[in-house]
């Protein structure tokens, strides 16, 4: 097997760890590169269901090694929350699950700061998962960061907590009118937290690095999707991490030339949760049905995903943007039931065609979607494994989606569960 990212190729909550968790099968490391535990990545296998937000969906395969890279914001407490929740159902993470000391620390105050934010913002604000992943971000870039390897080192910690308690206290009471936090409870929080976290975190640069020379096959897990990336993305109205494939790289300190495939990940629709742009969303009751149908409410908050057709101008962005050599089109099984499937083969802005997804809102926000009409295969595809067996209108639909991306489909996602899955050639 090559290396490969799996990446979000729309708005996140694509069925990225449903992939990677199918991939794992054949590989034997998995790496998550970016975001934190805004992430809600959801695996099921038999009975058992997991919504992973930090630890990668690899875990779930005994033996397999999983890494939570330098690219990632830790938040240590949800983190072993995790861990425990994996270790009650039976599942051993011992000696197979590696946290970078180069991450960076998601702390108190970068939550409060995330949740005043927003609500000073009032109409414009953009609807974060409110897990202090911007904040965390901007002290990262800042170089005003805690880092998972500083938790180790109690000399220095308490008075690196006490510096950023401070300056971040500045801002929550001056500026929003926030209650102060306290630095002492924050640091015999942390403190202990490093402590319990200990035994997992290491070096995984270099641990990675030798997985390569010694030839494992690596998964590098995205998470979010691509046009929520921070360049890339429907700025402001996105996270604040690269989450294109080459942030996978940057992520665990590993070279581009580690990387030999690139997989987008779409749904056969779109959704998108939180504020922003959506040019092809349904509001009236087909977005009702989509979302009912595809049980379309956010796995880390709980909100309602905004739902709508399937958006080929976003899609081929994301395809060159992640040089995408393959698609996973997941929850085709979800349009079983239209009469008629909508795909937006372009836009029109002032009259004119487009054809590239514009990078500035306020064009975005103006578009008009261009549809073709597909007609609907109305049968059940929940229990087929293997593409002759598709109706003959789902082969057509997958088979127009590749044709508009001018990108191949690899995996074909007809249910949450692993064995739903058609495997094409990849
Ligand atoms: P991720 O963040 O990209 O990993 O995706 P999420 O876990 O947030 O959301 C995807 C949801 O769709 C989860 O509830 C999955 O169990 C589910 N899912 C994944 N693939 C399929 C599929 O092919 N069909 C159906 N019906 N559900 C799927
Ligand atoms: P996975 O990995 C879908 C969205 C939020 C908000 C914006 C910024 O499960 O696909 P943030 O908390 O990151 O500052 O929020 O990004 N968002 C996601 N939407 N799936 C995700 O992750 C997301 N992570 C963040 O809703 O619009
Ligand atoms: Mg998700």
């Amino acid at each position: 097997m090559p290396n490969r990212v799996v990446v979000g190729a729309q708005w996140g909550d694509e069925g990225k760890a449903k992939i990677v968790d199918f991939l794992t099968e054949e590989a034997d490391w998995v790496i998550r590169f970016q975001g934190g535990a805004n992430a809600g990545h959801t695996v099921e296998v038999g009975d058992q269901k997991f919504i992973f937000h930090l630890i990668p969906a690899g875990i779930m395969h005994p033996g397999k090694q999983c890494v939570i890279g330098n690219g990632v914001v830790l938040d240590p407490a949800q983190l072993l929350h995790e861990i425990e929740e994996v270790r009650s159902k039976g599942i051993n993470i011992d000696g197979r699950l590696w946290i970078a000391d180069n991450a960076q620390v998601v702390l108190p105050y970068h939550k409060v700061l995330d949740q005043l934010k927003e609500k000073a913002a009032g109409k414009s604000a953009i609807g974060t998962t409110g897990r202090g992943i911007g904040p965390a971000y901007y002290d990262k870039v800042n170089r005003s960061g805690i880092r998972v390897g500083d938790l180790l080192e109690e000399a220095s910690l308490k008075e690196k907590i006490s510096r950023q308690v401070a300056a971040h206290n500045e801002v929550i009471q001056k500026m929003y009118g926030g209650e102060p936090l306290s630095a002492s409870d924050i640091y015999d929080e942390y403190l202990a937290l490093g402590r319990r976290l200990a035994p997992y975190v290491t070096d995984t640069v270099a641990l990675v690095n030798s997985a390569v020379k010694q030839g494992k096959r690596l998964i590098f897990e995205g998470a979010q999707g691509t046009v929520l990336d921070v360049d890339h993305g429907t700025y402001p109205f996105v996270t604040s991490s690269n989450t294109v494939a080459a942030a996978a790289c940057v992520g665990s300190g590993v070279g581009p030339t580690v990387i030999n495939q690139v997989i987008g990940v779409v749904k056969a629709y779109t959704t998108r949760v939180g504020n922003g742009p959506f040019p092809t969303e349904i509001t009236g009751d087909i977005g009702k049905e989509l979302r009912r149908i595809g049980h379309e409410y956010g796995a880390t908050t709980g909100r309602e995903r905004r739902c709508g057709w399937f958006d080929a101008v976003l899609v081929r962005r994301a395809a060159i943007v992640n040089g995408l050599t393959h698609l996973a089109i997941t929850k085709m099984d979800v349009m079983d039931d239209f009469d008629a499937i909508q795909v937006c083969t372009h836009y029109e802005f002032k009259s004119k065609r487009m054809d590239q997804f514009p990078s500035q809102i306020s064009t975005l926000e103006h578009v008009q979607p261009i549809y073709e009409t597909l007609q609907g295969w109305k049968a059940p595809t929940v229990e087929i494994t293997r593409w002759e067996d598709l109706p003959k209108l789902a082969q057509a639909y997958l088979n127009r989606l590749a044709e508009l991306l001018e990108v191949p489909i690899g995996l074909i996602s007809l249910g949450p569960k692993r064995h739903q899955t058609i495997h094409l050639d990849m």
